[in-house]
């Protein structure tokens, strides 16, 4: 039955509402697939909601949902329409998840979502939320804040959020493939001379790793994100830090899955893939394939994942932000919604 979609209230989300939020999830996505003919991906609703429990945990402020209306008294809960949840770190903000049932699609709840999770960046009180007219030069300056950014990743397969998001300035530019496969045996190089992979639980107590991570992570991502390190170690990830030999520099982290997903993978120098891509991959044995998000722009991790055998999957997501993202061409994403 078609909702009304104007009408619809909107409301923080709790933990209590997950459940709910997975299941509009599924709803929203699935057409999109059986539209145009193509097999439903793999549903894994509990890691959907490892991610919106992560999303609540440090970002609640930016995580709403949309409900019907309903009277006093009525005897069943409201239905839950959409929901739209959104993560910052220092000045860049990043549009994680947003979805609405198919009824109620259409009617401007999307919109209304999303300007509910908008940034509050320094200066956000005198710019107002975001960049209402999504003009160019606001967009390059980052919104509503000098220094920050605004980001997302788009599905490829539609054009209707692709183009939401843009007219406030997060226009599509980076495409991202995921690489599924075996590498061949000897396929990656060995590191070159001089630089050492060490496991983060091998790494002396005395190193500060937290300190390192960020500092990677600034260089290339434009902000430290510890949270995302904790959950990552609380997940089992396999962390390893890519250091120079002689005088223990970092150069960079990567991380293996148990379940055979590599990333996410920072390198300084991105003459370090293949190797570095080698030493993840031998770091776990993973029941199937191994999976691998791969930016268009990190030409040297591309070329060495095809030249192993992995091949691309699926339709690309679209990397879309308000102005170019610096540092994604030497950077492997950990996946959509959390890159
Ligand atoms: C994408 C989605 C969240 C948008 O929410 P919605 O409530 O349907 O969208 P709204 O009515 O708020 O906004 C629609 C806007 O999209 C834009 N849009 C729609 N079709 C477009 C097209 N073909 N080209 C460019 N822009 C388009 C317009 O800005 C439009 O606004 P307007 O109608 O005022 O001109 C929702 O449709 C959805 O859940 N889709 C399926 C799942 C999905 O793809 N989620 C996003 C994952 S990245």
């Amino acid at each position: 039955m078609r909702q009304e979609p104007e009408r619809a209230i909107l409301r923080p989300i709790g933990p209590a509402d997950i459940p709910t939020c997975i299941d509009v999830f599924y709803d929203a996505v699935d057409p999109l697939y059986r539209r145009l003919d193509q097999p439903i991906p793999p549903r894994d609703p509990a890691s959907l909601g490892r991610l919106l429990g992560h999303l609540l945990d440090h970002d609640a402020s930016r995580a709403w949902l949309a409900e019907a209306p309903s009277a006093t008294g009525d005897p069943d809960p409201p239905r839950l329409l959409g929901f739209g949840t959104a993560w910052q770190r220092e000045t860049t903000w990043y549009l994680a998840l947003l979805f609405i049932r198919p009824e109620a699609q259409a009617g401007g709840l999307g919109r209304r979502l999303l300007l509910r999770t908008f940034p509050s960046l320094p200066g956000a009180a005198e710019a107002g939320p975001g960049i209402p007219d999504g003009d160019p030069e606001d967009a390059r300056a980052g919104g509503a804040g000098a220094a920050g950014m605004m980001a997302t990743c788009v599905d490829s397969i539609q054009p209707i959020s692709t183009g939401l998001y843009a007219s406030y300035g997060l226009v599509p530019r980076v495409p991202l493939f995921t690489a599924i496969g075996y590498p061949r045996p000897g396929s990656f190089p060995d590191l070159p001379r001089g630089v050492v992979a060490a496991g983060f639980e091998a790494l002396a107590v005395d190193f500060d790793l937290p300190e390192a991570l960020a500092a990677i992570d600034r260089a290339l991502l434009g902000f430290a994100r510890p949270e995302e390190h904790r959950l990552w170690a609380r997940e089992r990830r396999r962390g390893v830090l890519f250091r120079h030999a002689p005088d223990g520099v970092p150069l960079g982290y990567g991380y293996a899955q148990p379940s055979g997903r590599i990333g996410p993978v920072a390198l300084l120098d991105d003459t370090l893939y293949p190797g570095a891509l080698g030493a993840l991959v031998g770091r776990v044995s993973p029941p199937g394939p191994y999976l691998v998000l791969v930016p268009g722009v990190n030409h040297r991790a591309m070329v060495a994942l095809l030249r192993a055998g992995l091949r691309f999957e699926g339709f690309p997501g679209i990397l879309s932000s308000t102005r170019p993202w610096d540092g994604l061409d030497r950077y492997l994403p950990a996946s959509f919604a959390l890159p």
